[in-house]
């Protein structure tokens, strides 16, 4: 019998990757799905010396045309399997400009990527996962999906209805067999929050303990402290194996406790 096989999005930075290379560890062939091929390839070549296949598709998720031929692509590849989908990707837009501040352009490319991307995705896969009479989902949103957030509207609205979109899907493929789960992250350490964590307190002459401290008061986690992206990729684990069952429909919220 052939490797189950999983397709990935945001495969080529921070969670999504992390996540593509779990997902080979424990025996998956990968589709990894991003803008920058070149490091797509990156993740591919780490995935090859695990002994796992890997497919790199390049594609902007803004793209409707683009995500059909990559899902086609996709299919030939895995000869019309997939086990596991995971929809990574995401962007924030612009940061911290109020409504007033920013116009369509920017709310559409926040929902674009960060909702009609999973959906175009789902319209494709989701036919085949239940055709086969197996697989699970997996949506990344983000807490700011449960709450509102000043500055964060497009990205809160993008979420909550990513929310929507997860629960309506669960409840269609539930009797075929199929999961889909929304995970709720709050604040993950990923390269590029690392990076404006660094240049933060460069810019206030601080040092990064100081300045990750006052971040995390500001956000209020609890538990004192920004996720890891393993803390994000054992949640996916977690769901897409034998714990996850009989869980579907569900928003996991992986934030440190803010959202309680
Ligand atoms: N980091 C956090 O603090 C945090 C908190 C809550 C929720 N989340 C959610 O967790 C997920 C992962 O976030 P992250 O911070 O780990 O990611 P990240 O480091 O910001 O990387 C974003 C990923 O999304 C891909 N992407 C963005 N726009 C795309 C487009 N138009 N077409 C194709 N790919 C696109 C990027 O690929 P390319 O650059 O190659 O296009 C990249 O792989 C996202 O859904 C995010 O909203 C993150």
């Amino acid at each position: 019998m052939s490797a189950p096989v999983a397709f990935v999005t945001g495969a080529s930075a921070g969670t999504g990757r992390e996540i593509a290379c779990a997902l080979a560890a424990q025996g998956h062939d990968v589709a990894l799905v991003g803008r920058r091929t070149a490091a797509l390839e990156d993740v591919a070549a780490e995935i090859a010396a695990m002994g796992r296949r890997a497919l790199v598709l390049t594609i902007d998720l803004l793209d409707g045309a683009a995500i059909d031929a990559g899902i086609d692509r996709f299919l030939d590849w895995s000869q019309g399997r997939v086990d596991v989908l995971v929809n990574a990707a995401g962007t924030t837009g612009p940061l911290s400009p109020q409504i007033g501040g920013f116009g369509l352009a920017d709310f559409d490319t926040v929902i674009g990527t960060n909702l009609r991307a999973p959906f175009a995705i789902l319209t494709r896969l989701l036919p085949v996962m239940r055709a086969a009479r197996t697989g699970r989902v997996v949506n990344i949103g983000g807490n700011h999906g449960m709450r509102g957030r000043a500055g964060r509207a497009s990205y809160s609205a993008s979420k909550w209805g990513l929310r929507g979109l997860s629960r309506s899907a669960a409840l269609e493929a539930g009797p075929d067999g199929v999961t889909v789960n929304y995970i709720a992250p709050g604040p993950i350490a990923v390269p590029r929050m690392r990076k404006a964590w660094a240049e933060r307190a460069a810019a206030e002459g601080a040092d990064e303990a100081a300045v990750l401290e006052t971040y995390v008061a500001d956000m209020g986690i609890p538990l004192g402290r920004p996720s890891e992206p393993a803390d994000i990729v054992n949640m996916v684990l977690f769901l897409i194996g034998p714990g996850g069952r009989n869980i579907t429909g569900q928003e996991l919220v992986v934030d440190g406790g803010v959202i309680v």
